[in-house]
């Protein structure tokens, strides 16, 4: 069983608040920079596929590729109910599968940092590197290790209603410095007040934090050139304050 298996029915609830139409404009503004207004669009680790269909709504042709076989589920869900055709599909990023000649790939919401050793990163972006044009753009975010060393980690909780549903989420985190890993142990209680029910899930997720000498690193390696890195939704430098930051890479034409 791998990680969000049973997180997943309760993913998008989690994150209701979390702006993906604005996330996904953000993303298109940096992709327009470096040229890429349109075409085919790859969203590896595309979860339940809400930045995915943001961005079929606004004219890219998309695909999307997770490990969760219960994430991809909830995404086809998702494009059926709202008539658009995206293909997604169950699969590790980090194994170059038969996707080819996208002109972007995007990689959203800390997948990145779910690959918690350097060869899995390089595979990860050797596998972007294989589905993009020549001169295709990559960009993705991270758990940037500089904020995640200055704030320290702390135990936070969620709770949210929608009735009669309520959700309580504990992630309680270990941090261990000497790996630049940290361990999120999540436990979700997931009450149905109508019929006074409650379920409890537990689920940890391995994270590794990256710096951007570690990521300019793995994407040499893996034939892209230097990127550029930046706070997540600013165009500022990754700083102490924001554990998101994100990289945007171009596809060597020669490797
Ligand atoms: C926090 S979720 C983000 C999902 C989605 N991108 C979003 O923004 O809502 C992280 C996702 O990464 C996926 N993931 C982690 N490692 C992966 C891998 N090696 N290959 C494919 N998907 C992976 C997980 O299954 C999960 O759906």
């Amino acid at each position: 069983m791998t990680v969000f298996a049973d997180y997943a029915p309760w993913y998008d609830l989690l994150y209701q608040d979390k702006d993906y139409a604005a996330e996904t404009a953000f993303v298109e503004a940096r992709l327009r920079d470096c040229g890429v207004a349109s075409g085919k669009l790859l969203d590896l680790g595309c979860g339940t596929g809400l930045h995915a269909l943001a961005f079929a709504r606004n004219g890219w042709s998309v695909a999307g590729i997770d490990l969760s076989h219960e994430m991809i589920a909830s995404a086809k869900a998702r494009a059926a109910k709202a008539g658009l055709s995206i293909p997604f599909r169950q699969g590790d990023a980090c194994e170059t599968g038969p996707e080819r000649d996208f002109d972007a790939v995007v990689s959203l919401f800390h997948v990145a940092s779910y690959q918690t050793s350097r060869d899995a990163l390089v595979a990860m972006f050797r596998t972007a590197y294989a589905a993009l044009k020549p001169d295709g753009v990559f960009l993705f975010d991270y758990w940037y290790g500089g904020a995640v060393l200055a704030q320290g980690v702390e135990t936070r909780v969620k709770v949210i209603e929608q009735a009669p549903l309520r959700l309580t989420r504990i992630a309680q985190s270990d941090h261990d410095e000497r790996a630049a890993a940290v361990t999120v142990n999540y436990t979700l209680f997931c009450e149905d007040t109508k019929n006074a029910t409650i379920r409890r899930v537990d689920e940890a997720h391995h994270m590794r934090y990256w710096f951007p000498f570690e990521i300019d690193a793995a994407l040499a390696a893996s034939g892209f050139q230097p990127a550029a890195h930046a706070a997540w939704l600013t165009q500022d430098a990754p700083n102490l304050k924001n554990w998101a930051a994100y990289a945007v890479a171009r596809k060597s034409v020669v490797p």
